[in-house]
């Protein structure tokens, strides 16, 4: 019996695409070049299923594209806001993500970047780095300590209190969240801490904390979120971490409450126009840049690809897989 064809679109870890080509017939991406929308279409014509990722912009012509073949998106990621997923459904196209998988990494990255920001580690790096040290002294380059501050977390889903976890069992930080509805957690093991207070208002929880970490999906809803007024809100020594997605916050009015020094500096993993970083943002001393390094871990790549191919040998079979989300 002849085997669904599969699209990867990018490149995956080896044992992964070993694992997907022993199941499917499948098509590779050899050089790892993003597919055009050229390419998509073609690829929704040809295949059984895409796998795809953050990089391919699935739009409501790709679900229209005449002869389309395709019946399955399996995409490789939480975030699934590059598909236009009322298209999806009205195309009867079916979509999974890989959720929890790389909840922990993308935490952690989170907390990486508060303690860069906060304590000046990517400044100190390129200061040691371009010999420009000239000694220990008290008052060298003093950032801020993370202990016992104030964090506001907006979006409290699995990976806002996987934050919150660490940054009260390690660091003592208050932990504050908004988030329009109370989370549903069916496992203790992934609850927020104990201590964490929903904040009143969105406004309230930029008013009162000294970090303000991004963990909400991108939405119509979330779109620029955090603007040149709602930036303005936050205290002037905040920072702002985003591993998220770049457009929740408005990247040219980022610049400007970093110019104006409205707020005191920024840790971003993803970004509004992503591959492309701004220039300006690449000015600040006070800004930390990651290159969209959440759930970059061998472990959790792996991980995010065995789920992927789950949800794919499930769904082709016309069974129900366990991340559906459209
Ligand atoms: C995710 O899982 O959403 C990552 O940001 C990659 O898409």
């Amino acid at each position: 019996m002849s085997r669904p064809v599969v699209v990867v679109t990018r490149r995956l870890p080896e044992a992964i695409e070993q694992e997907l080509a022993e199941r499917f017939d499948v098509r590779l991406n050899r050089n790892d070049t993003p597919l055009s929308p050229v390419a998509l279409a073609e690829a929704m014509k040809s295949a059984d299923a895409l796998l795809c990722t953050v990089t391919d912009r699935i739009t409501a012509q790709h679900f229209s594209v005449p002869g389309r073949r395709a019946r399955v998106l399996a995409n490789f990621g939480v975030g699934v806001n590059h598909i236009d997923l009322d298209a999806a459904r009205a195309a009867g196209v079916m979509v999974t993500n890989t959720p929890d998988v790389l909840t922990d990494d993308t935490a952690d990255v989170a907390i990486g970047l508060m303690l860069m920001t906060m304590r000046r580690l990517s400044e100190g790096e390129r200061h040691a780095r371009t010999g420009a040290w000239s000694g220990w002294r008290p008052t060298h380059m003093l950032g801020r300590s993370l202990t016992g501050k104030r964090l506001g977390i907006v979006g409290y889903g699995r990976i806002g209190r996987a934050v919150a976890r660490r940054a009260a069992s390690a660091f003592g930080m208050q932990v504050q969240w908004w988030a329009p509805r109370e989370p549903t957690i069916h496992d203790e093991a992934t609850a927020g801490p104990a201590n964490a207070q929903r904040a009143q208002s969105f406004e309230e929880l930029l008013r009162s904390s000294d970090v303000v970490s991004l963990h909400c999906p991108a939405t119509p809803e979330t779109y620029h979120l955090m603007n040149e007024h709602t930036m303005s809100l936050m205290l002037p020594d905040a920072v702002l971490i985003n591993t998220s997605r770049g457009n929740v916050i408005d990247e040219h009015a980022l610049v400007h409450v970093l110019r104006e020094r409205i707020i005191g500096g920024a840790g971003l993993d993803v970004y509004e126009f992503e591959p492309t970083v701004l220039p300006d943002l690449r000015d600040f001393e006070t800004v930390v840049l990651l290159p969209h390094l959440g759930s970059a871990t061998v472990e959790t790549r792996h991980a995010m690809g065995r789920r992927a191919m789950h949800n794919l040998e499930l769904a082709l079979a016309g069974e129900a897989p366990p991340d559906r989300v459209a």
